[in-house]
């Protein structure tokens, strides 16, 4: 059975007071979920974040980023060691602030998500058309290839330590969510495209999560759709009672 997964994505928001402020406040929300539940502070907050949840064994700690390579001459950069010595475990690669404004390609998230299976670490792997792509009728093609682009030099065993999170670009952050059904339509295409390299009983195992605008008033009708497995959060992570609220439309 996969598992269902509700992920915040906090991106460049909260310095270390507000980071402790709305970890405690998750905290107090914390009950049992049948869905795995990870927040995703900045870098610099990390460590912090992890220290303050070591008691809670519901919510997991994540790295938005990471670089390629093991160590060296990379300034700004974070590797997966580091990562992994603070106690964070899973990366988010891919996301499309990564490749719209710090460039990141195909090629090259395809090298740190080797980097990241290398270190044992779980990768969340982000992908998604433009508008202009979904108002030519081209999201499959763009989404296929991304995933193809990316993934599928990898053996089948390492999809055990990947999860998809197909986030349309004109959904994040607009307010614009994809309805449940083109998030369905997506899913099932995605899973199949998993399935032509992989075979079903891979691609029935992986997690497919949807990310674009997600709010309480619409979790439940997405989560809904037997192909979507979960949820990458922006906006509404930020704020405690609207996070649980997403995690417990499971
Ligand atoms: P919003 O939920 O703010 O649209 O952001 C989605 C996202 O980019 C999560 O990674």
């Amino acid at each position: 059975m996969r598992k269902h997964i509700v992920a915040g994505n906090w991106k460049m928001n909260n310095d270390l007071a507000e980071t402790e402020t709305l970890i405690t406040a998750l905290k107090s929300k914390t009950k049992t979920t049948d869905a795995e539940v990870m927040i995703a502070p900045a870098f610099t907050n990390l460590w912090q974040a992890y220290q303050t949840l070591k008691d809670n064994d519901v919510i997991e700690v994540i790295a938005q980023n990471m670089h390629a390579a093991t160590n060296g001459a990379y300034t700004g950069e974070i590797s997966a060691d580091m990562l992994k010595s603070i106690g964070v475990n899973t990366v988010i690669l891919g996301h499309s602030e990564r490749r719209e404004y710090f460039k990141e390609t195909d090629a090259s998230l395809a090298k740190k998500v080797d980097a990241a299976l290398a270190k044992d670490m779980r990768v969340i792997f982000c992908f998604g058309e433009e508008l202009a792509d979904r108002k030519s009728g081209n999201e499959e093609n763009i989404v296929g290839s991304q995933i193809k682009n990316a993934l599928f030099h990898l053996d089948a065993s390492a999809f055990k330590n990947i999860v998809l999170a197909y986030e349309p670009v004109w959904a994040i952050g607009t307010g614009e969510t994809a309805s449940p059904e083109q998030a369905q339509d997506m899913h099932a295409f995605i899973r199949k495209t998993l399935a032509d390299q992989y075979g079903y009983e891979i691609a029935n195992e992986v997690s497919i999560l949807y990310g674009g605008s997600v709010k309480p008033a619409n979790a439940k009708e997405i989560f809904g759709k037997p192909d979507v497995d979960g949820g990458l959060i922006g906006g509404a992570s930020l704020k405690a009672e609207d996070f649980f609220a997403i995690v417990n439309a499971f």
